[in-house]
């Protein structure tokens, strides 16, 4: 089982201020995070919007837009939007499903996931980085973050909040077959280890083309 919509919704709804607190800061100690996340921010250039999706609590959109980005976060959950917007004044922020995103076909140039596909189960993949790749244009650039595993993790106590939620961890190669399927190329697989500060679970991160000519 994952976590469906309304228990992801109710789950962070109930996290957020600790979640926020948590890992507001939480780049300041990831460097290798810090060099992909420029590395991304090249691939796309100043000129293209970029979202950020499953945002949280805006962290990553605000690091996005201080690389020169226009970068808007969104998410399921109000609260994590309120949080980001108020925290982040500089970022835009909106609530929506990065299942059915509300932007036009070939819209946007970069999409950035970071640990936000951890509530879906496997055979959710392919129908979601299928509209990732609907609203991307030609040569957009996808980059997701993940926990490696095959197990999923039940939690009923998220942060000492009482949130319960299912954490799905991948293989890489399953989600590469996944963007794969979904018509993603050039994927490059990055693989490090947890920081001390972090779960103790490694951790898969991937660069994902849309290919030029694609629709
Ligand atoms: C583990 S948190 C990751 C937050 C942030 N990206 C980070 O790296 O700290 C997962 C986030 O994804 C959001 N989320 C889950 N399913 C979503 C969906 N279908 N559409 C948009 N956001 C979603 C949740 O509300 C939550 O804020």
């Amino acid at each position: 089982m994952s976590s469906t919509f309304s228990t992801v919704v109710a789950a962070y709804d109930l996290a957020a201020e600790p979640y926020a607190r948590k890992f507001v800061d939480e780049l300041d100690h990831k460097p290798l995070d810090r060099e992909w996340l420029k590395e991304f921010a090249a691939i796309v250039g100043a000129d293209r919007p970029v979202l950020d999706i499953g945002c949280g609590p805006g962290h990553t959109t605000a690091h996005l837009t201080s690389l020169g980005l226009s970068a808007t976060g969104v998410d399921l959950t109000p609260k994590m939007i309120e949080i980001a917007s108020r925290t982040f004044p500089q970022s835009r922020f909106e609530v929506g499903d990065f299942g059915a995103l509300r932007h036009e076909s070939s819209s946007i140039g970069g999409i950035l996931a970071f640990y936000c596909i951890v509530h879906l189960t496997p055979d959710q993949l392919v129908p979601t980085f299928a509209e990732l790749h609907r609203v991307l244009g030609d040569g957009g650039v996808l980059l997701l973050s993940f926990h490696i595993g095959s197990e999923v993790k039940h939690v009923d106590n998220f942060l000492d909040t009482n949130a319960v939620l299912d954490f799905t961890f991948f293989e890489p190669s399953q989600v590469e077959a996944a963007l794969m399927t979904a018509g993603f190329d050039n994927i490059d697989i990055r693989i490090r280890a947890p920081y001390d500060t972090e779960h103790p679970s490694r951790r898969c991160y991937i660069f994902a083309l849309k290919p030029k000519g694609a629709t």
